[in-house]
Protein backbone atom coordinates (compact mmCIF):
# COMPACT_ATOMS: atom_id res chain seq x y z
CA UNK A 1 0.00 0.00 0.00
CA UNK A 2 1.11 3.87 -0.52
CA UNK A 3 1.57 5.38 2.48
CA UNK A 4 2.40 9.23 3.70
CA UNK A 5 6.32 10.35 3.39
CA UNK A 6 5.91 12.22 5.87
CA UNK A 7 4.24 9.90 8.46
CA UNK A 8 6.65 7.26 7.40
CA UNK A 9 9.27 9.11 8.17
CA UNK A 10 8.33 10.98 11.42
CA UNK A 11 7.71 7.25 12.97
CA UNK A 12 10.73 6.27 11.85
CA UNK A 13 12.65 9.28 13.70
CA UNK A 14 10.55 9.04 16.34
CA UNK A 15 11.59 5.11 16.63
CA UNK A 16 15.28 5.05 15.64
CA UNK A 17 15.16 3.07 12.80
CA UNK A 18 15.56 4.32 9.29
CA UNK A 19 13.28 3.74 6.10
CA UNK A 20 15.87 2.58 2.96
CA UNK A 21 15.36 4.51 0.34
CA UNK A 22 16.43 2.96 -3.06
CA UNK A 23 17.34 4.08 -6.51
CA UNK A 24 14.97 2.35 -9.30
CA UNK A 25 15.52 2.76 -13.02
CA UNK A 26 13.32 0.23 -14.59
CA UNK A 27 10.60 -2.32 -14.39
CA UNK A 28 13.38 -4.97 -12.40
CA UNK A 29 14.71 -2.33 -10.20
CA UNK A 30 11.42 -1.39 -9.00
CA UNK A 31 10.49 -5.23 -8.64
CA UNK A 32 13.00 -5.72 -6.55
CA UNK A 33 12.63 -3.11 -3.79
CA UNK A 34 8.52 -3.72 -3.95
CA UNK A 35 9.43 -7.16 -3.44
CA UNK A 36 12.02 -6.85 -1.21
CA UNK A 37 9.95 -4.69 1.22
CA UNK A 38 6.72 -7.26 0.85
CA UNK A 39 8.75 -10.32 2.02
CA UNK A 40 10.49 -8.70 4.76
CA UNK A 41 7.51 -6.80 5.77
CA UNK A 42 9.46 -3.38 5.84
CA UNK A 43 8.28 -0.13 4.78
CA UNK A 44 10.43 1.11 1.66
CA UNK A 45 10.92 4.01 -0.56
CA UNK A 46 11.19 3.86 -4.17
CA UNK A 47 13.64 6.29 -5.05
CA UNK A 48 13.04 7.52 -9.09
CA UNK A 49 16.26 10.18 -9.35
CA UNK A 50 15.42 13.65 -11.95
CA UNK A 51 18.55 12.00 -13.61
CA UNK A 52 17.23 9.07 -15.07
CA UNK A 53 14.45 10.56 -17.51
CA UNK A 54 16.46 8.81 -19.96
CA UNK A 55 15.31 5.53 -19.00
CA UNK A 56 11.53 6.29 -17.69
CA UNK A 57 8.85 9.12 -17.77
CA UNK A 58 7.93 10.54 -14.03
CA UNK A 59 4.02 9.31 -14.86
CA UNK A 60 5.04 5.43 -16.26
CA UNK A 61 7.19 5.22 -12.70
CA UNK A 62 3.88 6.49 -10.37
CA UNK A 63 1.66 3.98 -12.74
CA UNK A 64 3.67 1.09 -12.07
CA UNK A 65 4.45 1.72 -8.45
CA UNK A 66 0.81 2.36 -8.01
CA UNK A 67 -0.18 -0.91 -9.38
CA UNK A 68 3.05 -2.76 -7.80
CA UNK A 69 2.32 -1.16 -4.38
CA UNK A 70 -1.36 -2.03 -4.00
CA UNK A 71 -0.65 -5.68 -4.37
CA UNK A 72 1.59 -5.20 -1.29
CA UNK A 73 0.52 -4.68 1.86
CA UNK A 74 3.70 -3.19 3.23
CA UNK A 75 4.21 0.56 2.88
CA UNK A 76 5.34 1.78 0.30
CA UNK A 77 6.36 5.36 -0.78
CA UNK A 78 7.52 6.66 -3.99
CA UNK A 79 9.99 9.50 -4.22
CA UNK A 80 11.39 11.93 -6.70
CA UNK A 81 15.21 11.83 -6.00
CA UNK A 82 17.76 14.75 -6.69
CA UNK A 83 15.63 17.17 -9.19
CA UNK A 84 16.33 20.40 -9.91
CA UNK A 85 13.35 21.07 -12.02
CA UNK A 86 10.19 22.55 -10.71
CA UNK A 87 8.48 21.50 -13.98
CA UNK A 88 9.63 17.62 -13.55
CA UNK A 89 8.62 18.11 -9.59
CA UNK A 90 5.18 19.37 -10.95
CA UNK A 91 4.78 16.66 -12.92
CA UNK A 92 5.85 14.53 -9.94
CA UNK A 93 3.04 15.81 -7.82
CA UNK A 94 0.01 14.80 -10.60
CA UNK A 95 1.67 11.53 -10.98
CA UNK A 96 0.99 10.68 -7.65
CA UNK A 97 4.40 10.42 -5.86
CA UNK A 98 4.41 10.44 -2.07
CA UNK A 99 7.56 12.82 -2.39
CA UNK A 100 9.99 14.99 -3.78
CA UNK A 101 13.33 16.34 -3.14
CA UNK A 102 13.95 19.96 -4.25
CA UNK A 103 17.85 19.40 -4.79
CA UNK A 104 18.90 23.31 -4.36
CA UNK A 105 22.58 22.34 -2.39
CA UNK A 106 24.55 23.89 -5.21
CA UNK A 107 22.83 27.53 -4.80
CA UNK A 108 23.08 30.46 -2.37
CA UNK A 109 21.86 29.33 0.72
CA UNK A 110 18.70 32.28 0.59
CA UNK A 111 18.31 31.19 -3.14
CA UNK A 112 18.35 27.73 -2.12
CA UNK A 113 15.69 28.56 0.78
CA UNK A 114 13.40 30.54 -1.46
CA UNK A 115 13.05 27.81 -4.04
CA UNK A 116 12.63 25.18 -1.77
CA UNK A 117 9.71 27.09 -0.05
CA UNK A 118 8.26 27.54 -2.96
CA UNK A 119 8.27 23.65 -3.58
CA UNK A 120 6.75 23.34 -0.30
CA UNK A 121 3.78 25.02 -1.31
CA UNK A 122 2.86 23.28 -4.03
CA UNK A 123 3.75 20.18 -3.25
CA UNK A 124 1.69 20.14 0.18
CA UNK A 125 -1.20 21.59 -1.69
CA UNK A 126 -1.30 18.41 -3.16
CA UNK A 127 -0.63 16.25 -0.08
CA UNK A 128 2.84 15.64 -1.41
CA UNK A 129 5.90 15.67 1.15
CA UNK A 130 9.19 17.45 -0.09
CA UNK A 131 13.00 16.57 0.81
CA UNK A 132 15.81 19.01 0.69
CA UNK A 133 19.55 19.49 0.84
CA UNK A 134 22.12 21.64 2.48
CA UNK A 135 25.70 21.16 2.15
CA UNK A 136 26.94 18.76 -0.41
CA UNK A 137 28.02 15.35 -0.63
CA UNK A 138 31.34 14.69 -3.09
CA UNK A 139 31.71 11.84 -5.40
CA UNK A 140 33.21 7.91 -4.98
CA UNK A 141 33.60 5.47 -7.19
CA UNK A 142 31.05 4.35 -10.06
CA UNK A 143 28.13 6.86 -9.14
CA UNK A 144 26.69 8.55 -11.52
CA UNK A 145 25.38 11.50 -9.36
CA UNK A 146 27.16 15.11 -10.00
CA UNK A 147 30.28 15.98 -8.78
CA UNK A 148 30.49 18.04 -6.28
CA UNK A 149 33.17 19.73 -3.74
CA UNK A 150 32.32 18.73 -0.68
CA UNK A 151 30.73 20.91 2.12
CA UNK A 152 29.23 19.71 5.25
CA UNK A 153 26.05 20.91 6.54
CA UNK A 154 25.90 23.68 9.18
CA UNK A 155 23.50 23.21 11.74
CA UNK A 156 23.08 26.66 12.25
CA UNK A 157 21.40 27.32 8.86
CA UNK A 158 19.89 23.95 8.97
CA UNK A 159 18.15 25.26 11.68
CA UNK A 160 16.78 27.78 9.85
CA UNK A 161 16.14 26.70 6.78
CA UNK A 162 13.85 23.90 8.31
CA UNK A 163 12.18 26.35 10.10
CA UNK A 164 11.39 28.77 7.55
CA UNK A 165 10.69 26.22 4.63
CA UNK A 166 8.55 23.45 6.17
CA UNK A 167 10.32 20.68 4.47
CA UNK A 168 9.19 17.25 5.81
CA UNK A 169 12.82 15.83 5.82
CA UNK A 170 16.21 17.23 5.28
CA UNK A 171 19.40 15.87 3.49
CA UNK A 172 22.37 16.71 5.58
CA UNK A 173 26.31 16.11 4.40
CA UNK A 174 28.51 14.55 7.04
CA UNK A 175 30.74 13.13 5.01
CA UNK A 176 29.08 10.27 3.44
CA UNK A 177 29.90 10.43 -0.74
CA UNK A 178 27.67 9.53 -3.85
CA UNK A 179 28.97 6.41 -4.63
CA UNK A 180 31.70 3.46 -3.46
CA UNK A 181 34.50 4.78 -1.22
CA UNK A 182 37.69 5.68 -2.41
CA UNK A 183 39.49 5.61 0.88
CA UNK A 184 38.21 5.00 4.51
CA UNK A 185 34.70 6.83 4.99
CA UNK A 186 35.44 10.09 7.58
CA UNK A 187 31.74 10.98 8.50
CA UNK A 188 31.68 13.28 11.35
CA UNK A 189 28.69 12.18 13.37
CA UNK A 190 29.56 15.32 15.91
CA UNK A 191 28.02 17.44 12.95
CA UNK A 192 24.88 15.02 13.18
CA UNK A 193 24.08 16.02 16.65
CA UNK A 194 24.62 18.87 16.26
CA UNK A 195 22.15 19.21 13.59
CA UNK A 196 19.65 17.00 15.29
CA UNK A 197 19.33 19.22 18.69
CA UNK A 198 18.30 22.48 16.51
CA UNK A 199 16.20 20.12 14.12
CA UNK A 200 13.48 17.98 14.83
CA UNK A 201 12.22 16.72 11.48
CA UNK A 202 13.50 13.70 10.41
CA UNK A 203 17.27 13.61 8.66
CA UNK A 204 18.77 12.31 5.21
CA UNK A 205 21.99 10.60 5.12
CA UNK A 206 22.58 10.23 0.70
CA UNK A 207 25.66 7.92 -0.01
CA UNK A 208 24.52 4.90 2.05
CA UNK A 209 26.43 2.40 -0.70
CA UNK A 210 29.78 1.16 1.31
CA UNK A 211 29.03 3.43 4.69
CA UNK A 212 30.45 0.45 7.65
CA UNK A 213 27.37 -0.69 9.48
CA UNK A 214 29.15 1.07 12.81
CA UNK A 215 28.24 4.33 11.32
CA UNK A 216 24.74 3.80 9.42
CA UNK A 217 24.10 2.65 13.51
CA UNK A 218 25.67 5.63 15.06
CA UNK A 219 23.73 8.14 12.64
CA UNK A 220 20.01 6.27 12.80
CA UNK A 221 20.87 6.66 16.81
CA UNK A 222 21.19 10.43 15.76
CA UNK A 223 18.30 11.75 14.09
CA UNK A 224 18.89 10.25 10.57
CA UNK A 225 15.50 8.49 9.32
CA UNK A 226 15.67 7.65 5.27
CA UNK A 227 18.95 6.56 4.05
CA UNK A 228 19.61 6.67 0.06
CA UNK A 229 21.02 3.44 -1.36
CA UNK A 230 21.78 3.52 -5.11
CA UNK A 231 25.65 2.71 -6.09
CA UNK A 232 25.96 -0.97 -4.45
CA UNK A 233 22.41 -1.71 -6.54
CA UNK A 234 23.89 -0.98 -9.66
CA UNK A 235 27.61 -2.58 -8.92
CA UNK A 236 26.50 -5.72 -7.71
CA UNK A 237 23.68 -6.35 -10.72
CA UNK A 238 25.66 -5.29 -13.03
CA UNK A 239 29.08 -7.67 -12.13
CA UNK A 240 26.88 -10.44 -11.33
CA UNK A 241 25.21 -10.20 -14.85
CA UNK A 242 28.51 -9.80 -16.37
CA UNK A 243 29.60 -13.12 -14.74
CA UNK A 244 26.36 -14.86 -16.08
CA UNK A 245 27.09 -13.62 -19.50
CA UNK A 246 30.81 -15.06 -19.33
CA UNK A 247 29.31 -18.53 -18.08
CA UNK A 248 29.01 -19.05 -21.56
CA UNK A 249 24.86 -20.62 -21.42
CA UNK A 250 23.15 -18.89 -23.97
CA UNK A 251 20.61 -16.25 -22.28
CA UNK A 252 17.19 -15.34 -23.39
CA UNK A 253 16.81 -11.39 -21.95
CA UNK A 254 14.04 -12.35 -20.26
CA UNK A 255 15.98 -14.71 -17.73
CA UNK A 256 18.58 -11.89 -17.30
CA UNK A 257 15.71 -9.68 -16.39
CA UNK A 258 14.27 -12.13 -13.75
CA UNK A 259 18.10 -12.56 -12.38
CA UNK A 260 18.22 -8.99 -12.37
CA UNK A 261 15.41 -8.54 -9.93
CA UNK A 262 17.27 -11.04 -7.51
CA UNK A 263 20.08 -9.30 -7.66
CA UNK A 264 18.44 -6.14 -7.03
CA UNK A 265 16.79 -7.96 -3.54
CA UNK A 266 20.23 -9.03 -2.41
CA UNK A 267 21.34 -5.29 -1.79
CA UNK A 268 18.19 -4.02 -0.81
CA UNK A 269 17.83 -6.96 2.15
CA UNK A 270 20.88 -6.53 3.00
CA UNK A 271 20.47 -2.58 3.64
CA UNK A 272 16.25 -3.29 4.75
CA UNK A 273 17.87 -5.68 7.71
CA UNK A 274 20.98 -3.02 8.97
CA UNK A 275 18.49 0.29 8.97
CA UNK A 276 15.87 -1.78 10.77
CA UNK A 277 18.02 -3.46 13.49
CA UNK A 278 20.36 -0.07 14.05
P1 LIG B 1 24.93 5.96 -3.19
O1 LIG B 1 24.95 5.85 -4.67
O2 LIG B 1 26.24 6.27 -2.58
O3 LIG B 1 24.29 4.77 -2.54
O4 LIG B 1 24.01 7.23 -2.84
C1 LIG B 1 22.68 7.23 -3.27
C2 LIG B 1 22.03 8.52 -3.04
O5 LIG B 1 22.35 9.26 -2.13
C3 LIG B 1 20.92 8.85 -3.95
O6 LIG B 1 20.32 10.07 -3.65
Amino acid sequence: MMVSFSDMLTTARRERYAVGSFNVYNYETIRGVIESGRETRTPVIVAFGAGYLPNMEVDEVGALVRTMAAASDTPVALHLDHCKSFDVIVRAVKAGFSSVMYDGSALPFEENMRQTARVVEVAHAAGVGVEAELGALARGEHSNEEDASEIYTSPDEAKVFAQSTKVDALAVSIGTVHGMYKGVPKVDVGVLKKIAAVVDIPLVLHGGSGTPEAIIRECIANGIAKINVNTEISVNAVDKIRALLASGKGWHLSEISREEVGFVKEIVKKYMALFRAA
